[in-house]
């Protein structure tokens, strides 16, 4: 089977890296970039940690690029769990590997516009703030003709915020990119956290994953633990929400999630609700749905899904 040409733009975050690591050993896909961004850290330290996981995941090959330094309009907010580096307490040697001369939205326009020639189309995974995506879209519209679509963690519908009481982080980090975004027309399939929060990464997980994970388990179990949110009575156990790893879930095996199709609008301007994102579930706008959003995971088989990944960092084949 063709491999599924994709792009991902994040912002390394334990999570994040735990998604790239999947993708890593996951030869359905032909990552052609990733496309660092200011999110959960400020730029420098999201590039920095990107290049670090590419050679924690022996993947060095793909190049990096720098995104935008800072979200399209308003002020930066940085994410709250992951610790000083954004790397939880790991610590990874100094990256031998240079992030690319190039900027990430120069390569995100280059490189859709040339599979937009070829009647190629490129599936863009965003596991951050989507600044990058957004100001590719401002620059040059029709990139989207070279997206098959863009699979996103973010927003939140039925569940509260995660950062406020309605916002969740990506979204909130970067409302008027994802304005922007939702507003393209490009196919969007949204994890929310109205999906992430069915899939608890749970201490008694993180143990399972560092005794399958060969060469990485010591690295992939202090990054699980620090995710621990130890806030049984917000998640209803301990551990942490898998976030961005199920962007990469989806795309590798969409049986084990449902979606349902709204109209997705992204409050860009309230000072009480910035951020937030409200799905016209029942055609109240008379405006045409313009996602897939996930509603409902098979929890066990999301884990059994990851843990099979990562075991194959215990295999020779990815020695
Ligand atoms: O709200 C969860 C999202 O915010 C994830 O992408 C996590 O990495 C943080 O960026
Ligand atoms: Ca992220």
């Amino acid at each position: 089977m063709t491999p599924i040409p994709i792009i991902v733009d994040c912002d390394p975050g334990i999570d994040d890296t735990i998604a790239l690591l999947t993708a890593f050993v996951s030869p359905e896909l032909d990552i052609l970039g990733i496309t660092p961004v200011c999110g959960n850290q400020p730029l420098e330290r999201t590039v920095r940690n990107a290049l670090q996981v590419c050679e924690l995941g022996r993947r060095t090959e793909i190049p990096v690029y720098a995104g935008c330094f800072r979200p399209m309009f308003r002020e930066p907010i940085y994410g709250q769990f992951h610790g000083q580096t954004g790397l939880g307490n790991t610590v990874l040697p100094d990256p031998v590997k240079a992030v690319e001369k190039k900027s990430a939205v120069d390569f995100l326009i280059d490189t859709l516009i040339a599979a937009a020639a070829l009647r190629k189309r490129i599936t863009i995974c965003c596991l951050g703030p989507m600044t990058n995506v957004a100001v590719a879209l401002r620059m040059s519209p029709q990139i989207a003709e070279g997206i098959e679509r863009i699979v996103m963690m973010g927003g939140a519908y039925r569940e509260p915020g995660n950062r406020t009481m309605t916002a969740e982080f990506n979204v909130l980090a970067d409302p008027h990119a994802a304005h922007v975004v939702f507003s393209s027309g490009i196919p969007i399939v949204a994890l929310a956290l109205d999906a992430t929060h069915q899939v608890m990464l749970k201490p008694e997980h993180v143990a399972q994953f560092s005794s399958v994970s060969g060469r990485i388990s010591e690295t992939l179990a202090k990054l699980m633990a620090f995710w621990d949110r130890n806030d049984v009575r917000r998640y209803g156990s301990r551990g942490g929400p898998l976030h961005d790893p199920l962007v990469i879930a989806y795309l590798l095996a969409p049986h084990l999630f449902k979606t349902e199709r709204a109209r997705v609008f992204v409050e860009h301007e309230s000072e009480l609700c910035m951020g937030q994102t409200v799905a016209d579930w029942y055609g109240k706008s008379g405006l045409e749905p313009n996602a897939d959003i996930v509603i409902r995971v098979d929890a066990e088989g999301v884990i059994a899904f990851f843990l099979e990944r990562l075991s194959r960092y215990a295999e020779k084949a990815v020695a």
